[in-house]
């Protein structure tokens, strides 16, 4: 972790957040227990994920971080040290760290901001500094920081207090951690939580359906489109360092490979977070291929950091712009309904602007080839209207290099 040292640096400003700046300057990537296991983990599941990252070509296509969820604590102990439990993690957490870190992986663990995890664990309320302090010490490099059983009403701990409080903690723990902040966006997290965290989360849970809402009482989850939906007016508050989180990804876990790959396809256009949340020991060919795909990666891991945004919009079909760095673009048609369509851009007829970030193609002055992401193969340029036809909930991704 020497290089990260050096890599991360404090903020100087007296009585600012103390976030260790320059942790995730593209999205993080990696895999997360919770949407394929829930609290159903032990060491035996970390370690054969870890494997099968590797051995899959994973881990080098990018997925480095290795995140348990919720469910890995027991009690604390006399001294209010948080410990593992016992019986599911038996070796230890600087064990299970230490068998990461030999495999190029790193390390990510989950608390809550309140008296309990969501699951009913010991919270880290009143415990921050003693426990990034045990955190350091297992060599943990990821903290995803939960909102459950912070209080009702005017009884509510501050979440800006709540978050800053554990980004000052990590930093006096002396060990560089990336904090994933997620309280479900329901304190507007993109106005403030980049001076604590590098990611926050837009909206409450996903689910692995492609258009649907699933209530839970008090709260509910919900499946792909509902939750893209949401993201377009956050694309201004994104960026290095700071991303917007539309969750973890289902890809894996949902029904049609047309479903996955625009999943995970609209996730890179997003400059989302990339976190696997499905069974990598037993991932199918195809779904691996989707996952390491490096022309969608590079789209998501580009260093300009733009998420995309919505260009052209009709009831059934979408076409989303990601501007990329050298004046390069990315392009997604992706397919909302049950019926293929045939999706077109008459190059010369249309005007592509981002006003937010002021990034312009000039479709006029200059053409641009294009490339299909998922097959690597050439597809004309922009001198030509391109027509494609989109299957039933499919989407095709192109970049535009300039000529
Ligand atoms: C939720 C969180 C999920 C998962 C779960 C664990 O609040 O949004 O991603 O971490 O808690 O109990």
């Amino acid at each position: 972790m020497a290089s990260a040292i050096v890599l991360g640096s404090l903020s100087a400003t007296p009585g600012a957040a103390q976030k260790i700046e320059g942790l995730a300057p593209t999205p993080p990537m990696g895999w997360n227990s919770w949407n394929h296991y829930g609290c159903n983990i032990d060491e035996t599941l970390i370690r054969e994920t870890a494997d099968a990252l590797v051995s899959s070509g994973l881990r080098d296509a990018g997925y480095v971080n290795v995140n348990l969820d919720d469910c890995w604590h027991g009690e604390r102990d006399g001294n209010g040290n948080i410990q593992p439990d016992p019986e599911r993690f038996p070796s230890g957490m600087k064990a299970l760290g230490d068998y990461l870190h030999a495999r190029g992986l790193k390390f990510g663990i989950y608390s809550d901001a309140g008296t309990q995890t969501c699951a009913g664990r010991p919270g880290s309320q009143g415990y921050e500094f003693q426990d990034a302090r045990r955190y350091a010490e297992w060599g943990v490099d990821y903290i995803k920081y939960d909102w459950c059983n912070t209080g009702k009403g005017d009884e509510q701990r501050n979440p800006r207090e709540a978050y800053r409080t554990m980004s000052r903690a990590i930093a006096a723990s002396g060990r560089p951690m990336v904090l994933s902040v997620c309280e479900w966006g329901d304190n507007e997290p993109w106005l403030w939580a980049g001076q604590y965290g590098h990611l926050w989360r837009t909206t409450g849970d996903i689910i692995n359906c492609w258009d649907c809402t699933v209530g839970h009482g008090s709260w509910s989850s919900s499946g792909i489109l509902p939750i893209l939906d949401q993201q377009d007016k956050l694309r201004s508050f994104g960026g290095p360092d700071k991303w917007n989180d539309p969750d973890m990804m289902e890809v894996g876990n949902l029904p049609t490979l047309a479903e996955n790959r625009s999943h995970f396809a609209m996730w890179a256009m997003l400059a989302a977070p990339l976190i696997i949340g499905s069974d990598v020991p037993g991932m199918t060919p195809e779904i691996t291929a989707i996952l390491a795909n490096k022309r969608l990666i590079a789209i998501n891991q580009d260093p300009l950091g733009r998420g995309a945004m919505k260009w052209i919009a009709t009831p059934d079909w979408e076409i989303w712009a990601k501007p990329l760095a050298d004046g390069e673009w990315a392009i997604a048609l992706l397919n909302r309904g049950d019926e293929a369509q045939s999706i077109s851009i008459d190059w010369a007829a249309v005007e592509l602007k981002d006003d937010t970030f002021g990034h312009r193609a000039e479709f006029a002055q200059r053409s641009y080839t294009l490339t299909d992401a998922w097959s690597g193969k050439a597809a004309g340029d922009t001198q030509t209207a391109l027509t494609r036809k989109v299957g039933p909930r499919d989407t095709a991704v192109f970049r535009l290099r300039p000529i």
